[in-house]
C-alpha cells in the first residue's frame, strides 16, 4: 500500500486568537440572520435543525423546520410518525435518507434515553445519522460541550487563517484541524456560538471560490493567507469524484383527471418514495409508443416536456420527459389483452418492466396530501 505522508498543520498557535473577536463579530450581527432554531432552542430543536442544514441552506430550511415540528413537537412524536407522512414533511429537501434517520433515532432515544436526546457526545455519535460534525455541532449547542464542528466552512476558515497548503478533501487534515482547534473552545453556551459563528462568517463572509469580503472579516488582521495575498488560492482542494450520469425518459401519464405513479424500491437512492415512472435512455417518441402499446396502454395524446437535468451528490440524472395522456377506458382494457412482451422483445429497455401493474393513479388531491415525490420530478409535475 502506499505510504501517505504525516499531515503537519503549521502555526498552529495562532487558533488561539480566533475565538475572541470572532465570538464578538457573532454576537453583533447574530440578529442580522434570523434562524427560528437560535432562539433557546431544545435539545430536540438543535438535532433536527442540524440534520436538516447538513444538506441545505438556511434559508431554504426555515420553513421545513417549522412544519415539522408543528406536526411532530416531541421526538415520541417523531418516533412514532408514519412513514409516508414523514416523507412528506420532508418532501423537496432532498437526501431523504436523513428524514428515515430521525425516525429511527428518535425510537432508539424512546426506547434508551427516556425520550430525551442523550447529553453524551459518544452516545449522541451512536444515533443513525449523526457524524462527528453533526454531534459536535448538537453538543456544543444544544449541552455546551467544547467540541469543535469541522465541516468546510471551518476548514476553508483554518486553511485561511494558517495559510495551509494542506489538501481538505483528505480526512487526516480535517482530523488535524478538528484536533488543532479543540484546546482553544470554550465551554457552555459559547461553545455553540463559536461554531456558528464559524458557520456564519463561511456563509458569508470567508466564502468559497475566489470572493472572500477580507474587509468585513473579524480575522482579516490574523490571517496569513490574507496577509500574503493567498486567500483567492486557498483552500488546496483536490477534486472529488466525478458524477455518473444517467439517462432516462420521464412518463408524466394521465387519465381521468389521475397521475401515474410508482414507488421506488426500498433501497437505493430515492429509497421508498412515489416517482413518475420513466423508462431507461432517451428512446425516440416511436419506440415509445410501441412500448406503450405493448404494456397495453391506449395513448390519445403525446407531447414532449422540456428536458432536464437533477444533481444528486453522485449522480446526475439526465432527463427526457413526455406528457402522455391516456384514453379513458386505457385502465379497463388491461382486462383482456395479451400479456405484456417479455422485456428481452420490448422497444425500450426497461429494468423493471411490468409498468401497468406497478402504477397507481393518483388524484390532484392525493397527490398534494398523500404521496411524497422527490424534486428531481418537479420539472414534470
Ligand atoms: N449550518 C449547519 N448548522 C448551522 C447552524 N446552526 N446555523 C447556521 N448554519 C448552519
Amino acid at each position: 500500500m502506499k505510504k501517505t505522508p504525516p499531515i503537519t498543520l503549521e502555526h498552529t498557535e495562532m487558533l488561539a486568537a480566533i475565538p475572541s473577536p470572532l465570538l464578538r463579530w457573532y454576537r453583533a450581527q447574530k440578529d442580522n440572520r434570523s434562524l427560528p432554531w437560535r432562539n433557546a432552542p431544545a435539545p430536540y430543536h438543535v438535532w433536527l435543525s442540524e440534520i436538516m442544514l447538513q444538506q441545505t441552506r438556511a434559508s431554504a430550511v426555515i420553513p421545513y423546520y417549522e412544519r415539522f415540528l408543528a406536526a411532530l413537537p416531541t421526538i415520541a412524536a417523531l418516533a412514532a410518525c408514519e412513514d409516508d407522512a414523514l416523507m412528506k414533511l420532508w418532501q423537496g429537501l432532498g437526501y431523504y435518507s436523513r428524514a428515515r434517520n430521525l425516525k429511527k433515532a428518535a425510537q432508539t432515544i424512546v426506547a434508551e434515553y427516556g425520550g430525551e436526546l442523550p447529553r453524551d457526545f459518544e452516545c449522541l455519535l451512536k444515533l443513525p445519522g449523526i457524524g462527528r460534525y453533526t454531534g459536535s455541532a448538537i453538543g456544543s449547542i444544544a449541552f455546551g460541550f467544547p467540541l469543535p464542528a469541522v465541516d468546510g466552512n471551518v476548514l476553508r476558515v483554518v486553511s485561511r487563517v494558517l495559510a495551509s497548503t494542506l489538501d481538505i478533501a483528505l480526512p487526516a487534515v480535517k482530523r488535524a484541524i478538528e484536533q488543532a482547534l479543540a484546546p482553544h473552545y470554550p465551554e457552555g453556551q459559547a461553545a455553540g456560538e463559536l461554531n456558528q459563528a464559524f458557520m456564519d462568517l463561511g456563509a458569508t463572509v470567508c466564502l468559497p471560490h475566489g470572493a472572500p469580503h477580507c474587509t468585513r472579516c473579524p480575522l482579516a488582521r490574523l490571517c496569513l493567507a490574507h496577509d500574503a495575498g493567498r486567500e483567492q488560492e486557498l483552500p488546496a482542494k483536490s477534486a472529488s469524484k466525478k458524477r455518473r450520469i444517467e439517462k432516462l425518459t420521464v412518463l408524466r401519464m394521465e387519465q381521468d383527471g389521475t397521475l401515474a405513479l410508482r414507488k421506488r424500491p426500498e433501497k437505493g437512492l430515492l429509497a421508498g418514495l412515489w416517482e413518475l415512472p420513466h423508462v431507461d435512455g432517451h428512446p425516440t417518441k416511436k419506440a415509445l409508443l410501441a412500448y406503450l402499446g405493448e404494456q397495453g396502454f391506449a395513448v390519445e395524446r403525446i407531447e414532449k416536456l422540456p428536458h432536464a437535468r437533477h444533481i444528486f451528490s453522485h449522480i446526475e440524472w439526465q432527463m427526457h420527459g413526455y406528457r402522455i395522456t391516456l384514453a379513458d377506458n386505457s385502465l379497463g382494457v388491461a382486462e383482456g389483452m395479451p400479456a405484456p412482451l417479455a422485456s428481452s422483445t420490448m422497444s425500450v429497455p426497461l429494468k423493471r418492466s411490468d409498468l401497468r401493474n406497478d402504477l397507481v393513479w393518483a388524484s390532484r388531491e392525493a397527490l398534494a396530501d398523500r404521496y411524497s415525490i422527490p424534486s428531481a420530478f418537479s420539472y414534470f409535475l
